[in-house]
């Protein structure tokens, strides 16, 4: 069974990790965004995701690709903000039941604050089973290998039939 793809980026380093994981798995893809976009300068973007987390903000949300329900095996992938899985993707997982369902959490980072974003992912979905979560450093020269060598440790299928479903909406 194809697995499901999903991921947050605002600069785009966890939608790169995200695109590798879709041709190494032949998954589904499916990226959220804000429907309120976060502003472009840093000490105020700094601030509001500040807030959000502190308060436990689930921003609206705009989704190109399909919902987790016919999947087993979900991917999720956001940035590190402030040690913790971003928002927009927090808001994507509260929507959903996980009973029965794998997730896989990888994130991007530019090696500051490390948090523990696999506690991040449990908390919001409590009845998944949670992997261990993938750091990818920002610069990282070969994140392909990081990034088979981890499929390969947690036996995830990579040769599932490739597709592509165009699916939007919103949340
Ligand atoms: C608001 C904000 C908070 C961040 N907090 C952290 C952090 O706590 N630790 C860290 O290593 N990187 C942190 N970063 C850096 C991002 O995680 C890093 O740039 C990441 O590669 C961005 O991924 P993206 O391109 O998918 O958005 C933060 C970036 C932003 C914008």
């Amino acid at each position: 069974m194809k697995p499901l793809i999903v991921c947050y980026s605002y600069t785009g380093h966890t939608r790169e990790a995200a695109l590798r994981l879709q041709s190494l798995t032949g998954g589904d893809l499916c990226q959220i965004f804000p429907r309120q976009p976060y502003p472009v300068s840093f000490p105020q973007l700094l601030e509001q995701a500040r807030r959000e987390i502190a308060a436990g903000v689930r921003p609206r949300l705009l989704v190109m690709g399909p919902g987790p329900q016919p999947y087993r095996t979900i991917f999720v992938g956001s940035p590190n903000w402030c040690g913790t899985i971003a928002p927009p993707l927090a808001s994507w997982l509260s929507h959903y039941d996980f009973s029965g369902k794998v997730l896989f959490p990888f994130y991007s980072h530019c090696g500051g604050v490390r948090g523990d974003l696999r506690e991040a992912v449990q908390r919001v979905c409590p009845k998944a089973e949670v992997k261990e979560a993938l750091g990818l450093l920002e610069t990282e020269t070969a994140p392909e290998d990081v990034l088979g060598q981890w499929l390969a440790r947690n036996v995830v299928q990579q040769n599932g039939i490739r597709g592509k479903r165009d699916n939007h909406g919103e949340l």
